[in-house]
C-alpha cells in the first residue's frame, strides 16, 4: 500500500487525516516535532485503527535530518504537509518565528525531494481571501493583502508550490484551502487539544461548558451580518481529513489542471458564532455562559466558501452538518476530563 508521509500528523487536523488514509488503505508515516501537540495521540488513533503509526520525532526546519529521512523513506509516494506555526495574533507578536517555521520546513521538505516524483498536498487557508467581495467566495477570488504573518506564510508557501510545480518536472502539488475546522472523531478518541487559552471559538465554547473557563466573550455583536456576529464555514474535520485522501487520490490519478491547483474545503454555508453558540447548545444540552463583547482586531466580517470545484473536481464534498461538528466537539471535551492527555 502507498506510504504517505503526514507531517503534523499528531496535531489536530493531521491526526484525523492519519486516521482516514488508514482507512482508505494508505500507510501513514508521521513526521511531527511535538510542539504544538502530544506523543498519547498515536496511542488514540490506534484505538481507533489498530495500528500505532510509525512515526519520527525531529523539526523539518533541521535540513540534515530532513534529507536523511527522505533518503532512508524511498517508498514514500505522497505528502501531506500540515507542520506549521498556525495562531494568528502570536504571528503578529513573533513574525519571525512564524516565518522561520513555515517556510523553512517547506524548503527542507521541497529540497530534499527535488527529482525525485511526488505527491505533495499543502494545508492551505480561506485567510487567502481575506474579507472577500463577493460570496461564497470561489477558488477564481483575488488573493488579498494578508492580515498576519501567519496568513502571509500561507499565501507565499502556495506561491512557492506553484513556482515549483511549473519549474521541475517531479511535484504535484494541490493547495486546500480550509474554511473553520472544528468537531473531533466519532470515536471521541481524537480532537482539539489547544496549549493554553484556546483561541479558537470551538475550544472555547467546550472549555466554557465543562467548566475550564469562566465564560466565552462573542467578539463583536454590532457588525453587518443579520445577527451582528461574524460568519464562518465551520467544517468537520473528519470530512477536512477525508478532503486530503481525496486530493491523493486525484494527484495519483493525474490532475487534469495540471500540476499545481487549489480547492475550496468548507461546506459552502455560513454561521454565526451566536448561531454556532445555539448549534452547540442544542447539540450538547448545555447552556453556554456568554457575553457580547468587542470586535477582535483582525476578524473577517463574513466568509464561506463556493465548493462547486471540490465537489466536482476533487469528487469530494462535506457530508457532516453543524450538529454533529458540536455534539462530536462536545463528546471530545468530555472524554478528555475523563481522560486528561499531557
Ligand atoms: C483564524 C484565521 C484562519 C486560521 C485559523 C487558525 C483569519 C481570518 N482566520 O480563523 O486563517 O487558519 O484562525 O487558528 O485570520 N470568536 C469569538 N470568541 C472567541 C473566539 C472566536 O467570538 O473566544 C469568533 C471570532 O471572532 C470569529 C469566529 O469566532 O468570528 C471564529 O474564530 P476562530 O475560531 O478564531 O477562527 P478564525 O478567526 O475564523
Amino acid at each position: 500500500m502507498s506510504k504517505i508521509l503526514v507531517t503534523g500528523g499528531t496535531g489536530f487536523i493531521g491526526s484525523h487525516t492519519v486516521v482516514e488514509l488508514h482507512n482508505a488503505g494508505y500507510t501513514p508515516v508521521i513526521i511531527d516535532n511535538l510542539s504544538n501537540s502530544n506523543i498519547q495521540i498515536l496511542d488514540q488513533i490506534a484505538k481507533i485503527t489498530g495500528v500505532r503509526p510509525e512515526f519520527h520525532e525531529f523539526d523539518l526546519c533541521d535540513e540534515a535530518k530532513t534529507h536523511a529521512f527522505v533518503q532512508a523513506n524511498p517508498d514514500i509516494t505522497g505528502i501531506i504537509h500540515f507542520a506549521a506555526s498556525k495562531a494568528v495574533g502570536e504571528s503578529v507578536e513573533q513574525p519571525l518565528k512564524y516565518y522561520h517555521n513555515n517556510f523553512f520546513s517547506l524548503i527542507n521538505l521541497l529540497n530534499a525531494y527535488r527529482g525525485k516524483p511526488i505527491n505533495f498536498v499543502f494545508s492551505s487557508s480561506c485567510t487567502v481571501y481575506g474579507e472577500p467581495d463577493t460570496l461564497p467566495v470561489t477558488e477564481a477570488a483575488p488573493v488579498k493583502q494578508a492580515a498576519s504573518p501567519y496568513g502571509n506564510t500561507k499565501q507565499i508557501s502556495e506561491e512557492i508550490l506553484a513556482e515549483i510545480s511549473a519549474a521541475y518536472g517531479n511535484y504535484n502539488t494541490i493547495a486546500l484551502r480550509y474554511f473553520n475546522p472544528v468537531g473531533a472523531h466519532s470515536s471521541a478518541l481524537i480532537g482539539e487539544l489547544p496549549l493554553g487559552v484556546p483561541q479558537n471559538l470551538l475550544p472555547f465554547i467546550t472549555q466554557t461548558a465543562i467548566g475550564k473557563r469562566e465564560k466565552l466573550t462573542v467578539f463583536g455583536g454590532d457588525y453587518d451580518t443579520p445577527d451582528g456576529s461574524c460568519i464562518r464555514d465551520y467544517i468537520h474535520v473528519v470530512d477536512l481529513a477525508k478532503a486530503h485522501v481525496a486530493a491523493i487520490r486525484l494527484l495519483e490519478k493525474g490532475n487534469p489542471n495540471g500540476n499545481y491547483d487549489v480547492f475550496n474545503v468548507g461546506t459552502g454555508k455560513g454561521y454565526s458564532v451566536l448561531e454556532a453558540i445555539a448549534a452547540f447548545e442544542k447539540a450538547s444540552g448545555q447552556k453556554l455562559n456568554y457575553v457580547i463583547g468587542p470586535r477582535r482586531d483582525g476578524d473577517i466580517i463574513r466568509v464561506w466558501g463556493d465548493v462547486t470545484k471540490s465537489t466536482a473536481q476533487l469528487g469530494w464534498k462535506a457530508e457532516l452538518g453543524i450538529d454533529e461538528m458540536m455534539a462530536s466537539a462536545w463528546a471530545w471535551e468530555k472524554y478528555l476530563q475523563e481522560n486528561p492527555i499531557g
